[in-house]
């Protein structure tokens, strides 16, 4: 955080299924594993490109979360369904150590292109949703605490979750 690029508005991805995408996403997906994240966006590695990375599934320490398909979404466009919204906790691999409440849109449709150029259309609810919606907005240079409503629900987490760690997105 701090860094302009992470306010900036990414590009479309021009042409699917290329090497150079292969390679930018093979490094998006390195770099979530070895920071045990989420999810991750392109511009969160310096790449201004609308592709994002994320999946929840099986992680140990992550024992009662929601699974997330591993998914790579190029492209991605969200259409909210309703206007119910659900608080829940986030963190960043940008914002690292730190976790805030940031309401979300409770009901998602997203649709988007996958590594190979398959079109990709899922309609989400919940956690799914939640990922979704913070990975993109990293895509259109918003950071979740510009999202929250209450700073007094903004922390470290270590002081938050003394007990436990959540993930980071
Ligand atoms: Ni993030």
């Amino acid at each position: 955080m701090g860094d302009e690029r992470l306010l900036e508005a990414a590009r479309p991805v021009a042409a699917l299924n290329t090497p150079e995408l292969r390679t930018l996403v093979s490094d998006m997906l390195e770099t979530m594993a070895a920071l045990k994240g989420a999810g991750l966006a392109a511009p969160q590695i310096g790449v201004g490109l609308q592709v994002v990375i994320f999946g929840v599934a099986g992680n140990p320490r992550y024992p009662d979360a929601e699974t997330v398909p591993d998914t790579v979404l190029i492209n991605p466009e969200l259409e909210y369904l309703g206007d119910e919204m659900e608080d829940g906790w986030e963190g960043c691999l940008s914002l690292p150590g730190m976790r805030g409440i940031v309401p979300r849109h409770k009901h998602l449709r997203y649709r988007g292109f996958d590594l190979a150029g398959q079109p990709i259309d899922r309609t989400v609810t919940g956690f799914h949703a939640r990922v979704v919606q913070h990975e993109c907005d990293h895509l259109n240079g918003i950071l979740y605490p510009m999202r929250m409503r209450d700073m007094s629900l903004f922390g470290f987490t270590d002081v938050l979750f003394p007990d436990v760690a959540p993930m980071e997105e």
